[in-house]
């Protein structure tokens, strides 16, 4: 076996039913390019850092903007991000490809992270949809609207898995699973770049946060991480090296430090993991500021000294800080970096520019005429529609309260989160226009048309609720035949910097909750956030709960209809959802330990004497409007070998009295490691239709490489040994049968 098979992690059990819309795999030919090599032998010290030097421009607004238009000209800037608009990108590309000596073309980014002016449901309400092709298309909506205004490279897909829903950041990334998320990772990059870098509509994907962003400690961002070289290998790495497989052709190096180490500065995980094992052939960019902040860290004792660590290290690019403008020309002087080393780092810029077609087609199409054209169209609409009606998760449905039934006459929407805008894109929203939002109030309205009276009482805002306010939502409730509660998180409550300790609904909402369900109305509670909430006590209280995320442009219609019957909910959680903020970490792959929690709880188990040990709703819940019965795992066979695939069967049957769509889970466990495994984790799933009292099987692959582990200091190694399967509708429902692995 070579050592990239043994370095490939737990994914071989990809056969999720989806067809990719695309086959990727952008990495180059090894041999160098004569227009490269031609260009470096030209190039003066300075003009090599310069291409090594990425800037921040809103044009004008921020006051550098000549500053940095007169760098372009003297070749100190090789990329420029927060610049849209095709008017706009074409003046800072005219600027390199006609001033300045080289006409080396920019790279044009910006964060398009859900969407750029079409805004899809947020990455992480995305994740819910457990929707492969569907966010592989969501990508490519993106990647197409904001390559017709001029962008050539995307800072996404954001591949931290995230297990503290404290952290803000969560909401931008692919849940807890690194099975699920590396699948993501995948449908993402393929979905921004296409088969052919070349191809006008495609652009370059930045997957970040290199290292482990997603495990900053108590959920709070930018804080260090402490990981086993295990927990890397096993939760962190699998989706960027997915991303790598998938064709991706540059990576984001996180602020955090791992182990001590800051990313930007970590030469293991870039020179090592990543270009060496993963034979990565793309550039690498620190995060904003992150060379700078090599100091803050307290690893180097100035920016000169973080220049030469982030460079040495394999951090390519230096996003904002001008530390590499600033610095590298002494130390290549010096000595300090050899001009291989800053060689290497200048070809892999120019290579990418190269390959995505960048010195022959420097705009790639956009025009302002072109850009109108492309923007916010009805089929980017319909996509967005599509996969926020994928995303919405169904937590509660007590009495079928939900579908409301079509004839209602008076519908009550009442909540501080009925007519947000902003908040119903979520943060990080591109070129989104709020104003162009369907909010809820607007998708049930546009729903319900003449045929009922919709009557809108915000009963407060998210930042609290007087007793009039609460009173005036409770007389809408009275009046109503059915009610809708519309409450959550702000846009800005999730995102960046934007970690929480307390996870319960913000301001006065739940009273407002509280009071409006004591009216007694069927009532659905629908939940706008960018992270599991803590609804323990709605949860009991409420018939109907629906988590909507924040659902994009098109989000207030997708709830709407969904609420109405049109279209029937089938996301499931992609992360745990806790009852206390106490209980987290709460994700469904921890270890046992060697006195494992026991249902009822026993004194001296691994529990909480105030708490339960079950989370509030478990990883990959998600209910429907019609209910299913899942039978026992079958197999067919009883070992497995090196190299070969076990089936695992699951037969579903509709119980219920309406078609549905059910997904089976697979879970397993090997019982006996050398190391301690997690209880369960997920390596599979496969949805499938069913009508009212139908049965049907779903079929799910599990080879050796899903039940190895990260073992020695380099390579993934299974035991031989009983493997537990588990197979049902979620982490917290499964039923088990054993598959003996005999190498
Ligand atoms: C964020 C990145 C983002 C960058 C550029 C940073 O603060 O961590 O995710 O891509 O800014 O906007």
């Amino acid at each position: 076996m070579d050592a990239l098979a043994l370095l490939r992690p737990l994914g071989a059990a990809a056969l999720v039913a989806f067809a990719p819309l695309a086959a990727s795999a952008q990495t180059r030919a090894a041999e160098p390019s004569g227009r490269v090599e031609e260009l470096l032998s030209k190039m003066t010290l300075e003009e090599k850092i310069g291409q090594l030097n990425m800037v921040s421009i809103v044009p004008n607004v921020e006051p550098g903007y000549d500053r940095i238009v007169k760098g372009i000209a003297a070749g100190s800037v090789g990329s420029v991000y927060n610049v849209h608009g095709a008017d706009d990108t074409r003046a800072l590309q005219r600027e390199a490809v006609e001033n300045s000596r080289l006409k080396i073309p920019l790279f044009l980014a910006l964060d398009v992270i859900h969407g750029y002016r079409t805004i899809f449901p947020t990455p992480l309400a995305q994740a819910a949809s457990w929707d492969l092709a569907a966010m592989e298309k969501a990508e490519r909506v993106a990647a197409r609207e904001a390559s017709a205004s001029g962008i050539n490279m995307i800072f996404a897909p954001m591949l931290d898995v995230s297990r503290d829903p404290r952290w803000g950041r969560g909401v931008e990334g692919i849940g807890e699973s690194a099975w699920l998320g590396a699948r993501i990772a995948e449908a993402r990059v393929r979905g921004l770049q296409g088969s052919d870098l070349k191809e006008r509509g495609n652009v370059v994907s930045c997957a970040k946060h290199f290292g482990a962003n997603g495990a900053a400690a108590g959920g709070r961002d930018y804080t260090a991480s402490d990981l086993s070289d295990r927990a890397v290998r096993e939760i962190y790495m699998p989706p960027f090296e997915a991303a790598t497989k998938a064709g991706a052709r540059c990576f984001m190096a996180a602020l955090n430090a791992n182990d001590g180490v800051p990313s930007a500065a970590n030469s293991h995980l870039i020179e090592e993991v990543l270009r060496k094992d993963w034979r990565f052939d793309g550039i690498v960019t620190s995060d904003f500021l992150a060379v700078n902040e090599i100091v803050n860290h307290g690893v180097a004792a100035d920016q000169a000294d973080a220049s030469r660590i982030a460079i040495n290290a394999g951090t390519d690019v230096d996003m904002e800080s001008q530390a590499y403008v600033n610095r590298l020309p002494e130390l290549v002087r010096s000595g300090a970096v050899s001009p291989a080393r800053l060689d290497a780092a200048v070809r892999r810029v120019l290579t990418l520019k190269e390959d995505l077609g960048l010195f022959d087609d420097p705009y790639r199409g956009a025009t302002p005429e072109g850009e109108k054209a492309a923007l916010l169209t009805q089929a980017n609409r319909d996509a967005a529609q599509d996969i926020a009606e994928k995303s919405l998760v169904l937590l509660k449905n007590e009495g079928g309260v939900l579908p409301f039934a079509r004839d209602v006459k008076r519908v009550g929407l009442v909540g501080p989160l009925a007519e947000g805008q902003a908040d119903t894109l979520g943060p990080w929203a591109a070129r989104g226009v709020p104003p162009e939002t369907s909010t809820l109030a607007k998708g049930l309205a546009e729903r319900l048309g003449s045929s009922a009276e919709l009557t809108v009482t915000a009963g407060g805002s998210t930042f609290g609720s007087s007793d009039d306010e609460i009173a005036a939502a409770v007389e809408t409730a009275r009046r109503s035949d059915v009610v809708v509660l519309a409450v959550g998180e702000r846009f800005n409550q999730s995102g960046e910097a934007a970690s929480r300790a307390d996870l319960g609904l913000p301001g006065d909402q739940e009273r407002l909750v509280r009071a409006v369900l004591a009216v007694g109305k069927p009532t659905a509670v629908v939940v706008f956030a960018g992270r599991p909430l803590v609804l323990t006590d709605i949860a009991v209280r409420a018939k109907a709960l629906l988590y909507a995320w924040q659902p994009g442009t098109m989000g207030g219609l997708a709830i709407a209809r969904t609420l109405m019957g049109d279209v029937a909910p089938v996301g499931r959680l992609p992360m745990t959802f806790p009852r206390a903020v106490g209980q987290i970490p709460t994700t469904h792959d921890q270890r046992p330990g060697g006195r494992p929690p026991e249902t009822p709880e026993k004194p001296y188990t691994s529990s909480y004497s105030d708490e339960g040990h079950a989370p509030l709703f478990a990883f990959g819940y998600g209910l429907t409007y019609t209910s299913f019965h899942y039978g026992p795992p079958k197999l067919d066979r009883d070992a497995i070998k090196d190299g070969e695939t076990a089936k695992v069967s699951v037969s579903i049957r509709n119980v219920g009295e309406r078609p549905g769509v059910a997904m089976a889970q697979l879970y397993l466990r090997p019982e006996v490691a050398a190391v301690s495994q997690p209880a369960k984790v997920l390596r599979g799933f496969g949805r499938v239709e069913l009508a009212p009292g139908e049965t049907k099987t779903v079929t799910l692959p599990v080879s050796v490489a899903d039940f190895s582990y990260w073992r020695t200091a380099s390579d993934f190694v299974a035991t031989p040994g009983p493997i537990r399967i588990m197979t049902g509708p979620n982490a917290g429902d499964t039923q088990d049968a054993t598959l003996v692995y005999k190498p």
